[in-house]
């Protein structure tokens, strides 16, 4: 069997985020996150659920830092919860919160394991939202100053530093079509909202260098964008998809504007009104444009468009569902590497990291305690030889994060969409690798992957 060997020094990863896992939503002085206060909204939530609890990781993260060490990896990539660290979003710090980070970076270290932290990964504090949130200004500032808050603390040894997650998820999901929270539903905010967010990342990069040497990057969700046929109007669906989902936030982050086919296409939909950004001031394209040191991709899917009834852009469904993870999203690894080398290509970041990549599928333990979840391994198989064909046409691709170390809160679904190496019982909180585990500690272990996806279950007896 051919073997498919990765880059020396190559990093093995697993991604989480704190909503999603720690829980202890009330503990040693945490406040409520948009999150908390959005899962008491009657009907938010898919199954009425909470991140209240979630993993249970702020508790029992010592078990999870062994089961990263089992796996051997070499790097994890987590968030730090704003409102832990200060409840009312500003101001006043709370050690219990950041001595909680300072512990887990520690024992990382102490394991030869990478921590790779993410300031905001959508949990904001819920006292920000009462003052506008992030459709307003104020709340760079805050987060301008809630990263130098950490960057003092965890500067000396944390030294890879992500700003955000997925903006698009931010201000779209959030703000557009409500189905995140804080729950709202206006374009134009929206977009303010995505201003404010990109403007935050630029403005605290700069603050973050003052207190480390670390590496400083962003995390974006990409998606390659395919005409659903070769006509004229879904090839411009296409188009205009990937203006307003990729470009949006590549382009002033690495060209310092927003693409103008996209802003015609907010004012034709009237989420704009013609003439100058409403949003934008003086300064605030160079400054997100900072110098990055990497970009942290995101990749699950393509989106596949044709032209809809009323002429806009329609995601369909091309292939059948077999092919489909829990999620409804198209396993598609070819995909990956056109993203990675039209990414490398056109915005040239000195570095990218696949910051989350994975798949939701339900498989759960047999009488024996054995999860054989074959469809994940084929996934995460398919996806780095994807990523391999990537770094060998030269794009500067220094890792790779499993979404996700363990079953979680998937945000609006609740707990019933697993993404985890490890299962997890959410009524006692009993974590067990799945068949995805062994088989990804091969692969850490070899620092390559074979040409199809075994794994011999026989050998997880050994
Ligand atoms: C991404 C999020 C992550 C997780 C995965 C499935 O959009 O960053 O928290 O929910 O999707």
């Amino acid at each position: 069997m051919a073997v498919h060997a990765f880059p020396e020094g190559f990093l093995w990863g697993a991604a989480t985020s704190a909503a999603q896992i720690e829980g202890a939503a009330a503990e040693h002085g945490r406040a409520d996150s948009i999150w908390d206060v959005f899962a008491r909204e009657p009907g938010r939530i898919a199954d009425g659920s909470s991140p209240a609890v979630a993993c249970d990781h702020y508790h029992r993260w010592r078990e999870d830092l062994d089961a990263m060490r089992w796996l051997g990896l070499s790097a994890y990539r987590f968030s730090i919860a704003w409102p832990r660290v200060l409840p009312a979003g500003r101001g006043v710090v709370n050690e219990a919160g950041l001595d909680f980070y300072d512990r887990l970076v520690d024992a990382l270290l102490e394991a030869g394991i990478r921590p790779f932290a993410t300031l905001y990964h959508w949990d904001l504090p819920h006292a920000l939202q009462e003052a506008g949130g992030w459709a307003a200004r104020g709340t760079v500032d805050a987060f301008v100053a809630y990263a130098e808050v950490m960057a003092r603390r965890l500067g000396d040894r944390v030294m890879h530093w992500a700003t955000h997650n997925e903006p698009w998820c931010i201000a779209h999901l959030g703000h557009e079509t409500g189905q995140q929270a804080p729950g709202h539903r206006d374009p134009a905010e929206a977009l303010r909202v995505a201003h404010h967010v990109l403007l935050s990342h630029g403005r605290a990069v700069p603050a973050l260098r003052a207190h480390t040497r670390g590496e400083i990057g962003i995390v974006l969700n990409l998606s390659p964008a395919w005409p659903a046929t070769p006509r004229a109007e879904d090839v411009e669906a296409a188009r205009r998809f990937d203006g307003t989902f990729n470009r949006w936030y590549l382009d002033p982050l690495f060209r310092g504007r927003y693409p103008a086919p996209a802003i015609a296409e907010r004012v034709r939909r009237g989420h704009l009104a013609g003439g100058p950004l409403p949003f934008v001031e003086a300064g605030d394209m160079e400054a997100i444009a900072v110098p990055l040191d990497f970009l942290g991709v995101n990749y699950y899917s393509r989106t596949v468009l044709r032209a809809g009834a009323d002429g806009e852009p329609e995601a369909v469904r091309v292939v059948s569902e077999r092919e489909l993870t829990d999620m409804g999203w198209e396993v598609y690894p070819r995909g990956l590497t056109d993203l990675l080398v039209r990414v490398a290509r056109d915005y040239r970041p000195p570095r990218i990291y696949i910051t989350e990549n994975g798949a939701a599928y339900a498989d759960g333990p047999d009488a024996a305690g054995v999860i054989a979840d074959r469809r994940r391994i084929e996934y995460l198989h398919g996806h780095l030889l994807a990523a391999r064909e990537a770094l060998a046409t030269g794009v500067p691709l220094g890792g790779w994060f499993v979404w996700s170390l363990l079953d979680n809160f998937e945000w609006a679904h609740g707990y019933d969409r697993r993404f985890g190496l490890y299962w997890v019982d959410f009524a006692t909180g009993r974590r067990l690798p799945k068949e995805s585990a062994f088989w990804y500690r091969d692969v850490v272990a070899a620092n390559a992957i074979g040409d199809s996806p075994q794994y011999d279950a026989a050998r997880r007896l050994t």
